[in-house]
């Protein structure tokens, strides 16, 4: 029996020094001190079978045995612990020279991307910008433009009537060139972009709500000439150099007289293609000289000056810059789409 105290003491200390983690200690609690079958608790249990007379050494030796293993595992599991404490202390400290996560930046929308540069292609002419307001009364947006309450005209830009007879959502950009002749005395010169309404259809290329840009000048001498080079000095610095443009004699009651504008196909550079349904053109804007009964209905005399006038759609522009077939993807607000810009 004292024989296999001290073997049992030797093999503690061998099996102590060579464990250096819980997992390991723990195992050395159990294999020494486990209830059922630890082997300090089996020699307590062998010592009934011990002769008397050597019942008291046994029990001592024994005692001072399950003291020290007691005491030496207690002491080197406090030490194993604070050691693995401190190494995971070390591993949690934040890495100030890992690379941050970036925060998402968000951009401008293609329209934005559009608007500004046709804001910026006239502001280099000497243009102001005015968005005015998308909430328009009958007078700014028809009446002064021409529309007289019966007029046919009116049918293609049918609204939304906010107010009956009284607001409405306007139906193009032109209410601007009345807030700013109201406004200003000529010479002026204005550019107006936002939003439009109309009670459309929903189609590839149309929408109840679209951008318009729209441009006005007034001053002395204005004549077709002045709108045409305008107009085409705009188109090149959007479409580029190679950009030509053709007028279409047209309709437009608050300008006279009126055209429609073509730009040369920048698919297929006007040799005809599907864009352009084989023309090798493509419509893009609305345009005329200033009708003298608008001018007056601004207080303008006709007589002492002249002007032209503009419009034309943003959205349109976007989508043949982008190579965007269906107008609605402007507005859906897919972040796959709008992340490629
Ligand atoms: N306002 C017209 C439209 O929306 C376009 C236009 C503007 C035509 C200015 C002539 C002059 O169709």
């Amino acid at each position: 029996m004292q024989e296999t105290i001290e073997r049992t003491g030797r093999d503690f200390d061998a099996a102590l020094k060579s464990a250096n983690d819980s997992k390991s200690l723990d195992e050395i609690r159990i294999r020494f001190f486990g209830r059922k079958s630890g082997l300090i608790p089996s020699l307590v249990n062998q010592l009934k079978d011990v002769p008397k007379e050597q019942k008291k050494a046994v029990g001592d030796a024994l005692n001072k045995l399950r003291d020290r293993l007691e005491t030496a595992l207690k002491e080197k599991s406090e030490r194993v612990a604070a050691a693995e404490a401190s190494r995971k202390e070390a591993a949690d400290v934040i890495d100030f020279t890992l690379p941050a996560h970036r925060p998402q930046l968000g951009h401008l929308h293609p329209i934005t991307l559009v608007r500004q540069e046709m804001e910026m292609i006239f502001r280099e002419m000497g243009y102001s910008v005015d968005p005015g307001p998308e909430v328009e009364t009958d007078w700014y947006n028809f009446e002064a433009l021409n529309f007289t309450p019966d007029h046919p005209a009116r049918d293609s830009q049918d609204t939304f009537f906010v107010d009956v007879d009284k607001l409405l959502l306007r139906t193009h950009t032109s209410n601007v060139q009345i807030r700013t002749m109201e406004r200003l005395k000529p010479p002026v010169k204005v550019i107006s972009c936002g939003r439009v309404y109309r009670r459309d259809e929903i189609t590839m290329r149309r929408s109840p709500m679209f951008n318009q840009a729209e441009a006005l000048l007034v001053d002395k001498g204005i004549h077709i000439g002045h709108l045409r080079a305008t107009i085409e000095h705009f188109v090149r610095r959007l479409f580029g150099e190679s950009a030509r443009i053709r007028m279409r004699p047209s309709f437009f009651p608050f300008t006279e007289p009126s055209a429609e504008v073509d730009m040369s196909c920048i698919f297929c550079k006007g040799a005809g293609c599907g864009t352009c349904s084989q023309t090798g053109w493509m419509e893009i804007l609305g345009c005329g000289m200033v009708h003298p009964q608008v001018l007056r209905n601004c207080g303008i005399d006709p007589e002492e000056w002249s002007g032209f006038a503009f419009g034309l759609g943003i959205d349109r522009v976007a989508m043949l810059k982008y190579d965007i077939p269906n107008i609605r993807t402007l507005f859906e607000n897919d972040l796959r789409v709008l992340q490629q810009f």
